[in-house]
């Protein structure tokens, strides 16, 4: 058995030379938010969460969903969810039991090919619709299916006018297909089901923070606000009808709950607030979408890695401190070579002479950085993934002021929020700071506002809005559904009703 790792690392700069210092100064200098920045950042925010509930918007999107209630636990009936995320497609059907909160699911993931990203919408929608057809041959062979409705994770931004379409409004998170962006998602999708004549009817297009919400609140009910810090960051809450400005002329029940999604990694696009330093402005500029997402850009695990080649790869060139002097940086000049991932294994490196990160240079870049090299690497590291965590953290803050929420639970889903060390506990921290708690909270567990890992959102949270657009559809309650009349008459009405 290998040696137990030690638990933490001490660190000391104290053979750190006088060049390298003064650049760990630098980037210290650039990328420590200070608690009243953060006071500041969410202050702003608050005012920008609002101003995209109105007719005129603002740059947060603020859409809205037509997911309206959650659920009571005794949902029932069996649903497919599809999650079209950035590395995997997966397919899930799930039942809901008739006991309280219960359910099983059967899933299979296919791997999406990063050529998907940046092919023709052609390719994505045949491909998404070959997933599902192999789902549903594997699983159902030979059997008499009728219709199954199916709950579609698109985490993209997507204004709603009904719960079962959506108009792409960008790309994001990298990915760059033409032809899609400014129309309605669902008639391709659909056309592809139809093509191999799939007995699946599409019966909410669902945002992967909404599932997160819905899916936590299934257990919890004091879950208010679901999160995603993955690939890209953003959340979604309940809002009541008679707060959303833009729906006014829908004449809605005030009362009404509305879900949200903020499309909030837009926060910030005109740049008036976020401290962001000369390598964010370069992440920006060499993206597909320049000038969008700049909330996003600073803290997702897309960018994270990015980030960090960027300023390894400045130092390189600065004439001031030459790290990896005379070595060949061929590999750290490739962009997006290193993901989040990478940044973790270094920030969980346990030793204090760094062999892990050392390795994982060597590995991963052909270099051979010298121990005070590698000690203002580390210190790069806690640098990005602290200024993540504690960004973050004000998007959730931001929401908890905007509805005078003291306390309240939190669902939170995605890669960084997983699996990048100390995240959470960076991110208790940064809520204690900005909302003013006492002395002993911020500590994450038993916090006002607590942020919990969450139940699978866009599989379970997926099949749960399908699941309670059926419901109201039968219950009479209609807004937001395009075609109601159809949905009564099929045998999928079944399911929203109690027996
Ligand atoms: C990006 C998407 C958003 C999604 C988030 C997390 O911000 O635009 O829809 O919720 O990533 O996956």
């Amino acid at each position: 058995m290998a040696p137990r790792k030690p638990p933490s690392r001490k660190g000391s700069m104290a053979d750190v030379p006088k060049d390298l210092l003064d650049q760990i100064n630098r980037l210290e200098d650039l990328f420590i938010v200070p608690a009243e920045k953060l006071k500041e950042i969410t202050n702003h925010f608050v005012k920008e969460l609002e101003k995209g509930l109105t007719v005129e918007g603002g740059s947060i999107p603020m859409n809205v969903t037509w997911c309206m209630a959650f659920p009571d636990g005794y949902e029932t009936g069996t649903y497919l969810a599809l999650d079209m995320g950035g590395t995997n497609l997966r397919v899930c059907e799930i039942t809901l039991l008739e006991e309280k909160g219960e359910f099983d699911i059967i899933q299979s993931k296919y791997r999406m090919p990063e050529e998907l990203k940046t092919g023709t919408a052609d390719e994505l929608w045949n491909y998404v619709a070959d997933c599902l057809q192999q789902f549903i041959e594997y699983h159902h062979e030979g059997e008499e299916l009728g219709q199954m409705p199916l709950g579609f994770t698109f985490s993209y931004p997507a204004t709603q006018e009904y719960i079962d379409h959506g108009i792409l409004q960008r790309w994001t998170k990298g990915f760059d297909i033409d032809g899609v962006e400014g129309k309605d998602v669902v008639p391709p999708f659909e056309a592809a089901l139809a093509e191999r004549k799939l007995p699946i009817k599409l019966t909410a297009l669902v945002n992967d923070t909404t599932g997160t919400m819905i899916a936590s609140a299934y257990t919890d009910t004091e879950m208010k606000i679901g999160c995603i810090f993955g690939t890209g960051c953003n959340a979604a809450y309940m809002e009541d009808c008679g707060s959303i400005p833009k729906l006014a002329h829908m004449n809605l029940d005030p009362s009404l709950p509305m879900a949200i999604n903020c499309e909030y990694g837009a926060f910030d696009n005109e740049h008036v607030v976020l401290p962001r330093t000369p390598y964010d402005i370069i992440i920006d500029k060499e993206s597909p979408r320049p000038g969008q997402q700049a909330f996003e850009k600073m803290i997702a695990g897309l960018y994270l890695g990015e980030i960090f080649r960027l300023v390894l790869l400045d130092l390189h060139q600065n004439p001031d401190c030459k790290i990896f002097e005379g070595q060949d940086v061929s590999k750290l000049k490739k962009a997006y070579s290193l993901d989040a991932g990478f940044l973790s294994a270094i920030e969980e490196d346990p030793f204090e002479n760094l062999s892990e990160t050392l390795d994982l240079i060597t590995h991963k870049l052909s270099l051979t950085p010298s121990k005070p090299e590698l000690e203002l690497i580390r210190r790069l590291a806690e640098l990005i993934g602290t200024r993540a965590a504690r960004l973050s953290a004000c998007g959730v803050a931001a929401i908890c002021k905007k509805k005078n929420w003291a306390t309240c639970h939190v669902g939170a889903d995605g890669s960084v929020f997983n699996k990048y060390p100390h995240f959470k506990i960076r991110g208790a921290q940064a809520l204690k700071e900005i909302l003013d708690w006492p002395a002993g909270k911020g500590k994450g567990r038993g916090d006002p506002v607590e942020i919990l890992p969450a139940e699978d959102g866009s599989g379970v949270g997926a099949a749960l809005i399908a699941a309670l657009t059926l419901k109201r559809a039968v219950a009479g309650q209609t807004a937001g559904i395009k075609d109601p009349e159809a949905l009564l008459k099929s045998p999928m009405a079944k399911f929203g009703v109690k027996e």
